[in-house]
C-alpha cells in the first residue's frame, strides 16, 4: 500500500521516472508526491532541453563537458528523488567489458545511490560479472528476451546488491510484439530463482502499460513525465480485476521453459534489438560530440 497524494493506492510497484531532465522529475514528484528513483540513457539526456539549446545554437561538447553536464543532472535528480539513479555506460558494438567496468566505476560515484547500465551483450554480462564483485549496482538493460533475463539472472548470482534488468516493452511493441508478456514471463521465471534480481519495466509507451505492468506487480516500473501526467488526470486509476492487457494487433510472447542454472555464457542472448538499442544510444551521443 503506497500513497499518492493523500490517496491510499494497493500498489507494490515502485515507480521510477524515465528521463534526463530534472525538471520532469520535480514535476513527477509533485503530481505523485512522491519519486522512488530514476532511469537515464543517452537518448534521454542528449532530449534535455539545456543540450538541446546547445545544439540549436550550432554549440557541441567535448566529452569531458557532456559528461560532466551529465554528472550535474544526476546531482540534481537524486536531490529530488533520493532514491536509486541509473546511469548507462556509453557502449556501442565494439566496447570491451573493460572499458565498461572502468566507466561503471567512475560512474557509481556520482551520487551515492547509482545503479550502472550496462548492455545485455556478451561483454556487458562479462562486465558486470565483475561488477558485482565490487559491489556497484547495476541495472541490465535493453532486454528483449527471456534468455537474455536468464543470463543476467546466472551472471549475477551472488549480487550483494539487488540486480535490476530493464525489458523494453514499448520498443517489443513496436515491431508486432507484446513486449508486457516479455514482462509477465520473466516474472514467471524468476519465481524459480532467489530474488536476486529484481525487473524494472520500462519503454513505458502508454497508460495501459502503466496499469498491466502493476497489474503484474513488477517490482519496478519506470515512468515517462507525459505518462505520469495522463494518470494522475485520471485520478491514478488501477487495473481494475478484469483488467486484461491484449492488444489485438500484437503477437503474443509465448512463455518458455527456461533453467536459471546454467552458466550465463550458455544462454542465447543475441538480440536483433539490443544491438538497434545500443546503435542508437551510442549515434545519439556521439551526435552531442564535436
Ligand atoms: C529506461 O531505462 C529505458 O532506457 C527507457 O525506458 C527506454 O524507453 P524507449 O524505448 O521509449 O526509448
Amino acid at each position: 500500500m503506497i500513497e499518492i497524494k493523500d490517496k491510499k493506492v494497493n500498489i507494490s510497484s515502485k515507480i521510477f521516472v524515465d528521463g534526463g531532465d530534472p525538471v520532469e522529475t520535480e514535476k513527477a514528484k509533485s503530481l505523485l508526491g512522491f519519486v522512488d528513483g530514476q532511469t537515464t540513457n543517452p537518448t534521454l539526456i542528449s532530449k534535455n532541453p539545456e543540450v538541446q539549446r546547445r545544439i540549436r545554437e550550432g554549440g557541441k561538447f567535448t566529452r569531458e563537458e557532456i559528461n560532466l553536464f551529465y554528472k550535474k543532472i544526476v546531482a540534481e535528480i537524486y536531490k529530488i528523488t533520493n532514491g536509486p539513479i541509473s546511469i548507462e555506460v556509453y557502449a556501442d558494438k565494439n566496447t570491451k567489458s573493460e572499458e565498461m567496468l572502468n566507466e561503471a566505476r567512475e560512474l557509481r560515484k556520482w551520487t551515492e545511490n547509482n545503479y550502472i547500465k550496462i548492455p545485455i551483450t556478451k561483454e556487458g554480462l562479462r562486465a558486470a560479472q565483475k561488477a558485482i564483485q565490487e559491489d556497484i549496482p547495476i541495472n541490465m538493460t535493453l532486454c528483449f528476451s527471456q534468455e537474455q533475463a536468464a543470463a543476467v539472472y546466472s551472471a549475477t548470482k551472488g549480487a550483494k546488491k539487488p540486480v535490476f534488468v530493464s525489458p523494453f516493452i514499448g520498443r517489443l511493441d513496436d515491431r508486432g510484439e507484446n513486449g508486457m508478456n516479455l514482462v509477465e514471463n520473466i516474472l514467471k521465471m524468476y519465481q524459480k530463482g532467489d530474488g536476486h534480481v529484481l525487473l524494472l519495466a520500462a519503454s513505458i509507451r502508454s497508460l495501459d502499460h502503466l496499469l498491466a505492468a502493476i497489474k503484474l506487480s513488477a517490482p519496478i516500473i519506470t515512468v515517462p513525465l507525459m505518462i505520469i501526467q495522463e494518470w494522475a488526470e485520471k485520478n491514478f486509476i488501477l487495473p481494475k480485476e478484469n483488467f486484461n492487457y491484449r492488444p489485438s494487433n500484437l503477437k503474443d510472447i509465448p512463455y518458455k521453459e527456461i533453467s536459471l542454472e546454467k552458466d550465463w555464457q550458455d544462454y542465447e542472448i543475441n538480440h536483433e534489438l539490443t544491438e538497434v538499442g545500443l546503435e542508437r544510444f551510442s549515434t545519439d551521443w556521439e551526435k552531442l560530440l564535436g
